[in-house]
């Protein structure tokens, strides 16, 4: 497993990881799956400012991290909300893991002292979304701020969101 930094180049393949959610679950609240060339522009923005790694596998990328601002407003500085994606296929394999071990400490050498992360969920699961992320989440130290209900509608059902956090 080699992680290193995202090159604008990853994208084609970042935007096929990141189809999958888009198109057939709730974990994304996007409805359209973005072209390589807006995904492009969203890696240039974020790098512009927080680190972005990607994970591969026998040369194959098969997830991605990111951090990016929670909010603009100046006291929100030492925060940063997380994305991660990881290939449908190589899930449960620690790679989520290793991609949030590698980036914290990046975070941390900027002077972030809170990371949040934002799940879609529902109470039971159903065929467009899974606890997954909030298992994951708790697993990696972090505990439940927040839970907004019935806040993003998707295939015409309503989903909640769970904030996650963790200090740093
Ligand atoms: C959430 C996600 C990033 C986890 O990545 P992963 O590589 O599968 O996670 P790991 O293999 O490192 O799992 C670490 C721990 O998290 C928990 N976990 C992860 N997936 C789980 C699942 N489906 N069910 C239960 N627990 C789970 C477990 O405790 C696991 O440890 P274990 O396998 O030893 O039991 C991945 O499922 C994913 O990409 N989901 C879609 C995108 C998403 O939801 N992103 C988060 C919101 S931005």
């Amino acid at each position: 497993m080699i992680i290193r930094d995202v090159k604008t180049g990853d994208s084609e393949r970042l935007v096929e990881i990141y189809s999958h959610y888009v198109l057939n679950t709730a974990v994304s609240f996007e409805y359209e799956v973005p072209s390589v060339e807006e995904f492009r522009q969203r890696i240039e923005k974020i790098t512009s400012k927080y680190p972005y790694l990607v994970c591969l596998i026998d040369d194959k990328i098969v997830g991605y991290v990111y951090a990016g601002e929670y909010s603009s407003r100046t006291a929100y500085s030492w925060t940063a909300a997380m994305s991660i994606y990881v290939d449908k296929d190589y899930r449960r394999q620690g790679i989520g893991s290793a991609m949030y071990k590698a980036i914290e400490p990046k975070l941390k050498d900027m002077g972030i002292v809170n990371l949040l992360a934002g799940s879609a969920y529902c109470e039971p699961e159903d065929e467009y979304l899974t606890h997954a992320s909030s298992l994951f989440h708790m697993s990696q130290g972090y505990s439940e701020a927040a839970h907004f209900k019935k806040i993003g509608k998707k295939f015409d059902r309503w989903y909640d969101l769970k904030w996650y956090q963790k200090g740093i």
